[in-house]
Order: structure tokens, then sequence, then C-alpha cells
């Protein structure tokens, strides 16, 4: 045992004596345990503030863990907390082996970690891997000189070398090289000009990235979210094979994936999450990442809740799930710190919302809920770094002006919330959007086969343009069915689930009374679908 893996559970036996947490630790040592997990993404800086200087931090959010295990979920996201000069929100990163002290110190990162484990919840770093911030002390000797012995752990030229533009130049700009006056030549940066590129094709770059991830691993990470990776390697046109440049993708980010999944398979039960747009980096399904963020899917989800139309949803579904190898697991979103909320993207029809996070959590993969969506907070207009500021504003614990975040002036302002989308309005009430997210959830932890279980969707009887869809998801003898009216009008139509129903259901989640179904009404079961209904039913 390594001298920190010491400290760390001295430390957790430190925190359970001191009565910080009476639950016994329940996380299992199942490698595959984010199969069937949720996951909750958390802004740090906007969580909880436990100092009063208006900025979240891992004190205040250790402070909140109790409601985070409320929830049901098994792992916590955690957004960038290491040393950062914000340009990119912590996605600059100045010092990848500490924390922030906007944000607290090591010990308290420790703490957390014991903590969550504590209360059988699991904590993933965000890792960086692309670029650093250009405050890092790497990138202060790479452009002190030309000859610097560091000049080739950055992406370094005369003339641009490729263009490959970013994907949102909302935020990043379309330029991609900047000029260094003082040693007079151009660096590359696929995101902001202070966040210039690790150069990947350098082996001690790559070598050196990997101890990162093992000093947190070692520390008691359980895994990572991994940002950025389609972009870890470039080439120009001059040596890429077929004459093209290489902006994303590059075959040799595999060779490096394959390594950091190496790496975490050195330790029991981690895994990782990739930011990715597809399906393409589980590798042979178990060589490269655990889980994928996967856009495609969201887009499927948002497409079909725009439209009303979650049967849009479902064939994004099954089209990801085809592509999908063995063992890739898909990780679903509504809402993240970049995209925006999902209660925006509804109307702020809490209704909706409510479809949004039965189908969110009922589909395929392991869900990602965005902190505060389990609430409804919407899109703030304040702005401190760029625009993707409107969704990472403070946690709606209270509707006092501090939002039960900080008894400081709050670093962005609070989201508007006109009525209740706060967790004192809505903890332990019936019908509330809380309420929904926790029964679902602990419906998940319960029948344990929403994760992977097979995804049979139900083609009859609607037509096909209403707002109605409905599927079944089933392992070994277990069955979950799920109806859902993302519709204005009342859905009051006969279902032909004979076959199907092959036991008496219980249906613990509905927002109207559904009648009884079992094998002998599974035939023509009309359950009452009110506008923007759900029902899920369990056998
Ligand atoms: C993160 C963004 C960040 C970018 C650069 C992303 O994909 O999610 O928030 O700005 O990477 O690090």
């Amino acid at each position: 045992m390594t001298i920190r893996r010491l400290m760390a559970v001295l430390l957790l036996l430190f925190t359970s004596a001191c009565g910080e947490s009476s639950a016994p630790a329940s996380r299992s040592t199942d490698p595959g345990w984010y199969r069937d997990a949720v996951l909750y993404e958390v802004w740090v800086r906007s969580y909880a503030d436990s100092d009063g200087d208006g900025i979240g931090d891992l004190r205040g959010l250790r402070e909140r863990l109790d409601y985070i295990a409320s929830l049901g979920v098994g792992a916590i996201w955690l957004s960038p907390f290491y040393p950062t000069p914000y340009f990119d929100s912590g996605y600059d990163v100045a010092d990848y082996v500490d924390v922030d002290p906007h944000y607290g110190t090591l010990a308290d990162y420790d703490a957390l970690v014991a903590a969550a484990h504590a209360r059988g919840l699991r904590v993933f770093n965000d890792l960086v891997l692309n670029h650093t911030s250009s405050e890092h002390p790497w990138f202060v000797e790479s452009r002190s000189s030309r000859d610097n012995p560091r000049r080739d752990w950055y992406v370094w030229a005369d003339a641009p070398l490729y263009a490959c533009p970013n994907a949102d130049p909302k935020a990043f700009g379309t330029e991609r090289w900047t000029l260094d006056a003082a040693t007079g030549q151009l660096y590359y940066h696929q995101f902001y000009p202070q966040q210039p590129d690790l150069n990947y094709w350098n082996p001690v770059v790559r070598d050196t990235m990997l101890d990162q991830v093992r000093f947190w691993l070692d520390r008691g990470a359980d895994g990572f979210r991994v940002d950025a990776i389609a972009t870890l390697f470039e080439e120009a046109a001059s040596t890429a094979p077929g004459g093209k440049e290489i902006c994303t993708d590059h075959p040799l980010t595999h060779e490096y994936l394959k390594r950091l999944r190496g790496v975490l398979d050195g330790y029991p039960d981690k895994a990782m999450l990739a930011e990715a747009w597809d399906t393409r980096y589980f590798g042979n399904g178990s060589d490269e990442f655990h889980m994928s963020m996967n856009a495609t899917i969201t887009v499927g989800l948002q497409t079909g809740l725009s439209y009303n139309r979650p049967s849009v949803t479902l064939q994004a579904y099954l089209s990801a799930l085809q592509k999908t190898p063995n063992g890739g697991q898909l990780a679903p979103w509504l809402s993240n710190h970049d995209f925006g909320r999902v209660m925006n993207l509804v109307n702020g029809d809490e209704r909706r919302a409510a479809v949004a996070a039965v189908l969110l959590l009922t589909l395929p993969g392991t869900p990602i809920v965005y902190y505060g969506d389990e609430v409804g907070m919407t899109h703030g207009t304040g702005v401190v770094v760029d625009y993707r500021d409107r969704a990472r504003t403070p946690m709606a614990w209270t509707a006092d002006p501090g939002t039960g975040f900080t008894t400081g002036t709050p670093w962005l302002p609070p989201s508007p919330d006109p009525g209740g989308a706060n967790v004192a309005a809505q903890d332990g009430i019936p019908g509330s959007l809380l309420t929904l997210y926790r029964q679902v959830i602990a419906l998940r932890n319960r029948v344990g086969i929403l994760g992977t279980g097979t995804l049979t969707v139900l083609t009859s009887p609607y037509p096909a343009n209403t707002g109605l869809a409905g599927f079944v998801r089933s392992q070994g003898d277990r069955r979950v069915l799920v109806l859902v009216n993302a519709g204005e009008a009342a859905a009051d139509v006969a279902w032909n689930l004979s076959g199907v129903v092959t036991r008496p259901a219980s249906c613990p989640v509905a927002n109207f009374t559904p009648p009884p179904l079992a094998p002998d009404t599974a035939a023509a079961w009309r359950p009452p679908l009110p506008a923007y209904g759900y029902v899920i039913c369990e056998w």
C-alpha cells in the first residue's frame, strides 16, 4: 500500500469515527458497477460555498453529500478543481496535482473522497489531457526560448501546420495559432489561446500525463471524465496518409487511450467516461473507454423532446446501440456545463422536463444528471467567462437571494426562480421534479436492468406522428415497461402487451392512476395517459 493510500484509509476511519456519516460503506466491488449507476455532474464552483467567499468549494460539496446520496446516484463527476487562471473555467489547468485554493486543498479532496466512499458514492475527476493553461510552469518554460528542454512539449511552428477549426468558435474564436512575440514562433491551441495544446507526439509528454492520472488514482479517485480526447493528436497534410490534415480522432489517439485504460486497469473498480460525439472510443469494448458521453444520443433525446416526438429519441438509441461494441456503455445526458439546461430546451415547462427525466433515466446506458436539473434550474444571464456560464449558476438549494449556496455574494448571479425550482421547495413533496428523479433512480437501483437490459421499442398502437412512445427493457426474467406521452393531448389508447406481460406488474412511477396490468389485461391495456403523462411498470 502506498503512503497516500494508507493516509486515505486512516482519514476514512477518522471521518467515520467523528460521526461524519454513520452510513455503512456500500460501494460494491463489482468492476461493472458503473453499468447500472447514475452519474451526477457537479460544477464545483457553483455547488456549495463553505466559507462565504461566494465560490463553491470541496468542503461545501462534502457537506452536501447526504443530499447527493439521497438522489440514489452512484458517482459524482467533479468539474476541474485544479489550480487555474480560469480563462476556460478551470479547463485551463496550471497544475495537475493540486487543488485551486478557491476550492480548498488536497486534504479537502481526500476528505471529500473518504466521505463520499463512506456513503457508497464514487468520485470522478475531470481529466484535461489535450492542453494545459498557458500559466502552467511547463508552458512558461516551453515559451521561454526556442532551445528550452520543454520547447517540444507544446506545438510550435513558424507558420500554421494545419487549420483544425474548433467546433465552438462562439466560445473559442477562430484563431488556432498564436504568435509568441519573444521567440517569434506560433503555438497551436485547439481552444482558447490561454490553453496551448500539449504535443502528444513527444513520448515524454505522453508518459508524464499518465503520471498525473496515477497521482489521483493513488489518492482514491474512482475514475475520470476525460476531456476533449478527439483532439490529442493532429497531423499536417504534408505527412498525413492521404495528404489531408488530421485534426480529430488520429489513429495514435486510440493507442494512447489504450495505455490510459491500462493504467486504470491496474487498480480495482476504476472507470473512465469519454467526452465524445459517437461510439468511437470504446476500442474492442474493453480496451479504451468504459463509458462514452455520446452526444449523438443526446441530440436524439433533445430533438425528440424539442419536437415532442420521443420516437425520434428511440430511433437514435437503436442506431447508437447497434454501433456500440459489447462492453461499451452509452452515457446519455440532457444538460451539461457546455450545452445548457434541459429546462430551457422545454421552454420552462416542468411537465415536459418530467418526461425528459423519465426517458433519460430509463433508456439504456449510464445516465448523467447535471446538478440542478433535478429541481428544474434554468439558465442564468450573468457571464464571467463566456456564454456557457448560463448553465453554471449557483445550485438552487433555497429561494433565498444566495440560493442557500453562499452566505456571501455568489461569483455568478443565480438563475431566476419564479416558482419553486429549488431543493427546499421540492424535497419530500409528492409530484415534484425532485421526487420524480429520486423515484426513478430508486427504481433503477432496485430492478438493476436499466443500464444494460435489451431495449424493445413498442410500435403499436400509436400513429407515427403522435407524441407517444413506449418501450420495454428486459434482462433475464425482469421487465420494465415505459410509456410516455410527450404531447399536449391526452392519449387514452389501448396498448397490446400480450406475450410481453407474463405476470402481474406493479407501476410505481406514474403521474396518473394506471389500471392494473397483468397477463389477462395486457392485450388491450388502456392507461389514460394525460398530456405529458408517463408510467413505468415492472414485473
Ligand atoms: C469541456 C469544455 C472546455 C473544453 C476545453 C470541453 O469539451 O467540456 O468546457 O471548454 O473541453 O477544455
